[in-house]
């Protein structure tokens, strides 16, 4: 049996549900709010690189290197020790079940030996939160965009726990699409922020045209949109060859194109319930995106770049918040799926 949360307290976060490794300590103070007293990352993309993508046994036994290294790492940047913490949130899922299974049973040997609580954590429920844990004052209900490389997904949050997804992905992700598309134009794994630079550095183009992502339908698709990039790709490097200024014009004509497809049901959802917007996960790093929903969107909020991508510190920051709701689960499994529409019944809070 654990005691009742205090009033401060902190939380380890970690996780390892895909490509990065975090570890980090969050302080919550009595009013409820985080500090990040201390996170570490350590990043794989090196390793995978090679292979244009995530090879999931490297990354599970590079997880398994990284946890205890991170750990003792925090520990020794804060200056604390596992004593000095109060609970520990791990991501279940959703993400690659070896890496996520490092990643708990790890966990689940620290909450047994330091008898400290153990919090399974959804790792979109992470991103989604790291809004709430930047901006204070921002309460539910409001509206998240979750752009990342699984994931692209329009949440509407109406408490903690309490999740309705009202638009997502019917094939590719929003990062599967730029990163399918940079590796069309040669620009390594992940190409994403690559491809984003490039279309920067490019300034508006209207040498090439790709289809507007489907507007007309409810859900996103960005699976035609890697068909019409492959074709326009193959045409103009037949015509044009590796020009420098050619690759970078179809940067930006295809960063508008996923840019466009995810202002476009974005705003309509904003303009339909008048909410604000939290944008996170790693392509709420794009500049653009940030741009245009900037300039369309009454209120939104972008946690900063290195809590758009994965990191330990929303980990800690959501067990944290559930802990204070008087929730723990010491055994429970990986859950390589896990839709965040399903954390009410997961949590039994009212939906
Ligand atoms: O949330 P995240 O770090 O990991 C997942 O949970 O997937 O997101 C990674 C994705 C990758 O697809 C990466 O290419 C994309 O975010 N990304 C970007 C940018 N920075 C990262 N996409 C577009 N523009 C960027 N600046
Ligand atoms: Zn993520």
């Amino acid at each position: 049996m654990f005691s009742i949360p205090k009033m401060r307290m902190r939380i380890l976060g970690i996780e390892s549900s895909c490509d990065e490794t975090g570890v980090a300590i969050v302080e919550f103070n009595d009013r409820g709010e985080a500090t990040v007293l201390g996170e570490v990352l350590a990043s794989q993309v090196v390793l995978h690189e090679r292979y244009g993508g995530v090879v999931p046994e490297l990354a599970s036994r590079e997880h398994m290197r990284n946890v205890p290294l991170l750990l003792d790492e925090v520990l020794s940047k804060t200056g604390l020790s596992l004593e000095d913490v109060d609970a520990i949130g791990v991501t279940a899922g959703p993400g690659l079940k070896g890496c996520l299974l490092i990643g708990v049973t790890f966990a689940q040997g620290l909450s047994v030996a330091h008898n400290l609580p153990l919090l399974p954590v959804n790792h979109i429920e992470g991103h989604i939160l790291s809004g709430e844990m930047h901006d204070t004052t921002l309460r539910p209900p409001y509206l998240a965009l979750v752009v990342s490389g699984g994931h692209t997904e329009i949440i509407l949050v109406e408490g903690l726990g309490r999740y309705t997804c009202l638009c997502r992905t019917r094939d590719d992700a929003a990062g599967e699409a730029f990163d399918k598309s940079a590796n069309l134009l040669d620009l390594g794994y992940p190409g994403g922020a690559k491809l984003a630079a490039l279309a920067d550095s490019a300034g508006r183009s209207t040498r090439f045209v790709l289809p507007k992502v489907a507007r007309e339908m409810h859900d996103f698709s960005f699976s035609g949109l890697k068909t019409a990039v492959l074709l326009l790709v193959k045409k103009y490097r037949a015509e044009c060859g590796s020009d420098p200024m050619i690759i970078q014009e179809l940067a930006w004509c295809i960063q508008d194109s996923i840019v466009d497809a995810l202002v476009h049901k974005t705003r309509k959802e904003i303009n339909d319930r008048k909410l604000p917007l939290v944008v996170c996960g790693g392509v709420s790093a794009n500049r653009e995106l940030r741009r245009r929903l900037n300039e369309s969107c009454p209120r939104v909020i972008f946690p900063p770049l290195h809590h758009c991508v994965d990191n330990g510190a929303m980990i800690a920051y959501v067990a944290g918040r559930h802990y204070k709701a008087g929730r723990s689960a010491s055994s429970f499994d990986v859950l390589s799926r896990w839709p965040v529409e399903e954390l009410a019944s997961f949590y039994g809070v009212a939906s």
